[in-house]
């Protein structure tokens, strides 16, 4: 009898928890309980870039980076203009604070961005006069002082960040033109000899829109394969417009998994404003379609094989923290919680593309 009543309970209980059927077969988006978070319905690490400031005063943002991501990047901190301000000074203060938030709030996974970049680059680096062989002498130091500060601690780099440009030429960035075109190859080895371990990636954006750059990183990738040098991932950015076709997004994430290395999907955000319309506001219909766009990002990503699936990391947390409306000059919502942090139908759309 016992047996009996709770095989009844369990069926219940089953039958209940299958909201998402209609009768006649229809299925509705299945909304998860308010406990719930991406880290524990995701079957990769999902992460955000942090800004360590809202990090250490904005109580709302610094929950949701602890309740939902399994992985966190910082947005600034970890650039060499901010750790390493002056040929002899580093300064580790927001950096440490990030990793010291990733270890005491649920072991998150840290991401290293970014160690070699033409962008964020002190004064002293710009303005440098030296010769070839210092200016490979600050290279070299600035990635083992860094990655020998952090081994143990930031599991993975981004190493060299974009040093193409769409049209798949090198960047003829201040690195390339004091080092030469190979700068690239030696980072990865100076990376990998501070720490043995870490995981490192080349990062870039445009994966989706250039096929002219996405040959050039795989090309870029299979001569480090065949020469021996250390890469183990790809970093695809995805700062996309919503309007951005599945086609080409499917095209950029089996492109980098046929590289065979690691993919992260690594500073995703979806704008809807990409026509800087002045006044714009946000609409359901909006709201719908970026929901949309985000789950086929997710769904095309989950189905790459799962030993490559290193995660995704959106570009910040809110929408107010976003970079994109200052860049765009216009208001924009691009990530998936909004200003206040409330879970937007994006949200739920990343949720419901692995189900
Ligand atoms: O920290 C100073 C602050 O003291 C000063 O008052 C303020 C005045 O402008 O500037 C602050 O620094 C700014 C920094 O963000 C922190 O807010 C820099 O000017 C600004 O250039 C910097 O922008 C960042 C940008 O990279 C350049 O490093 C963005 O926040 C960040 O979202 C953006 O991230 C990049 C990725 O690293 C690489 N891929 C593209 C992505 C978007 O551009």
């Amino acid at each position: 009898m016992k047996r009996i009543i709770y095989a009844i309970v369990v069926l219940l209980l089953v039958s209940s928890c299958k909201k998402g059927s209609k009768p006649g077969g229809t299925t509705v988006p299945v909304i998860p309980a308010s406990d719930t978070s991406l880290q524990k319905m995701l079957p990769f690490k999902f992460g955000g870039a942090v800004n360590i400031n809202l990090l250490r005063t904005n109580t709302k943002y610094a929950d949701v980076a602890k309740h939902e991501y399994n992985s966190i990047t910082a947005e600034n901190a970890m650039k060499f203009g901010a750790l390493h301000p002056q040929e002899n000074t580093y300064n580790w203060t927001d950096a440490d604070y990030l990793v010291n938030f990733a270890q005491t709030n649920g072991a998150k996974r840290v991401h290293g961005h970014t160690l070699i970049w033409h962008q964020s680059l002190p004064s002293w680096v710009t303005n440098y006069s030296g010769d070839s062989a210092a200016f490979e002498n600050i290279m070299k130091t600035h990635i083992q002082t860094v990655v020998t500060r952090f081994k143990g601690k930031v599991t993975s780099w981004d190493v060299v960040n974009e040093a193409f440009e769409d049209s798949g030429v090198l960047r003829n960035s201040i690195w390339r033109q004091k080092l030469g075109d190979d700068y690239i190859a030696r980072c990865f080895q100076y990376a990998n000899q501070a720490d043995p371990d870490a995981i490192l990636f080349y990062n870039d954006y445009g994966h989706e829109y250039s096929s002219a750059k996405r040959t050039a990183i795989t090309n870029m990738i299979t001569d480090f394969k065949n020469r021996g040098i250390p890469i183990h991932g790809t970093g695809m950015q995805f700062h996309m417009t919503v309007t951005q076709s599945d086609a080409n997004i499917s095209t950029a994430i089996n492109a980098a998994a046929a590289t065979g290395l690691k993919v992260h999907i690594a500073e995703l955000d979806i704008r809807l404003n990409n026509d800087k319309v002045q006044g714009l506001t946000f609409t359901t219909a909006m709201a719908t379609q970026q929901a949309a766009k985000y789950g086929y990002v997710v769904k095309t990503f989950n189905a790459i094989p799962a030993a490559q699936k290193y995660g995704i990391t959106t570009w910040n947390v809110g929408d107010a923290d976003s970079w994109v409306p200052g860049w765009l000059g216009a208001p924009d919502w691009p990530l998936p919680f909004d200003a206040v942090y409330k879970r937007k139908p994006a949200y739920y759309s990343i949720i419901n593309a692995v189900k």
